[in-house]
């Protein structure tokens, strides 16, 4: 179905819970933990109709996020059940990674074709730092694991902070020379609070440290695409920031208690929780049509208007 702006949605990313293994400094706080009570959450029956109503207005590509989507118990149910609903083309996920070495093979029989996986930085320190709790090698693993699966593609997410990961960018994108991966460097989204200013850098950044990047025509979804000579996958650049891709939005959200926000940056949401699968294609159409054209601008000083931490959205 075609949005108030003639922009096709096509795209669904459902957020299976707000819970994490991790707690990454740009996407939640320290504390973490939802308070939320398990009766305000979508039952899986109630995503899996709310999948079947998006995909009856004309969704064909289904991101399952969270939080972290593999921390939730039944997620191969999930996943399986999204995968045969008429339809849904394509069933993704987008993951920290850490429970792959168990899950990646029973995520592609379940029909998962594609998964995203956060790597912020190759230097264990530093990843126990940003995730405030995490071990790189487990990160590492589920990326071998994987590759090792067979997804039609893996990509690795990069959120680039100044100060932080800046000095990386060479060794990150020398990562598509030794797996067949995409890097993709994300601009840091200011969400929460915490970061200084400096920690907010261009995707530009990438460019000028990587002279030796060649243009890749078309886009690979928000990503503009490079290559670095000789590389197996594409180094992608995501820049909600600095140059966003409003003008071709394609995607809906559904958060795990069960709210559709018509825009990543704005406060509108509807609610699914308790309705029939007919209410919830109504209530779809209404979140379709109450996309905006774009959010308001975001920087440093002009933060989104999400209202909620990346954790309760999935990014
Ligand atoms: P592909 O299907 O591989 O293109 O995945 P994706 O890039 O849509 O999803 P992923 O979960 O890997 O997200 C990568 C980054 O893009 C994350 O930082 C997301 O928060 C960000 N992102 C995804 N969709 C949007 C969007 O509509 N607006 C903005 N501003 N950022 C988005
Ligand atoms: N800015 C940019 N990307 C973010 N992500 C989480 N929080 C932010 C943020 N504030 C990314 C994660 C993950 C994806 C779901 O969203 O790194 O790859
Ligand atoms: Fe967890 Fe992903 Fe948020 Fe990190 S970015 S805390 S891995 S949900």
């Amino acid at each position: 179905m075609r949005d108030g702006f003639g922009r096709e949605i096509t795209y669904l990313r459902l957020s299976v819970t707000d819970r994490c293994n991790l707690r990454c400094r740009y996407c939640m706080p320290e504390e973490g933990v939802s308070l939320q009570d398990h009766e305000e959450m979508l039952t899986q029956e109630e995503m899996l109709a709310a999948v079947e109503a998006a995909a009856s207005l004309g969704i064909t590509k289904l991101r399952i996020t969270g939080g972290e989507p593999l921390v939730k118990k039944n997620i191969l149910s999930i996943c399986r059940q999204c995968a045969q609903v008429e339809g849904i083309r394509e069933v993704c996920i987008t993951t920290n990674g850490l429970l792959l070495p168990q899950l990646a093979e029973p995520l592609r029989d379940a029909g998962v074709s594609r998964v995203n996986i956060s790597l912020d930085t190759l230097d264990g320190e530093k990843y126990r730092r940003i995730t405030r709790v995490g071990e790189l090698p487990q990160a590492l693993a589920g990326i071998e694991a994987a590759l090792k699966a067979g997804f039609e593609k893996v990509k690795l997410n990069v959120v680039l902070i100044g100060g932080f990961n800046d000095d990386e960018i060479p060794a990150l994108a020398e990562l598509t020379r030794r797996w067949p991966v995409d890097v993709r460097f994300i601009e840091l989204m200011p969400m929460t609070e915490g970061f200084p200013q400096s920690a907010f850098i261009p995707c530009t950044a990438v460019l000028e440290r990587l002279p030796e990047l060649e243009p890749v025509s078309g886009r690979g979804g928000t990503a503009r695409l490079y290559r670095l000579p000789g590389g197996m996958g594409n180094v992608g650049l995501i820049s909600p920031v600095s140059d966003h891709f409003c003008a071709s939005c394609d995607r809906l959200r559904l958060t795990a208690d069960g709210k559709v926000k018509p825009c990543l940056h704005a406060e509108t949401e509807l609610s699914l929780k308790g309705l029939s699968r007919e209410e919830m294609v109504q209530q779809l159409r209404a979140a379709i049509l109450a996309k905006p054209r774009c959010h308001e601008p975001l920087s440093h000083a002009q933060p989104s208007r999400a209202g909620r931490d990346m954790n309760q959205i999935g990014g």
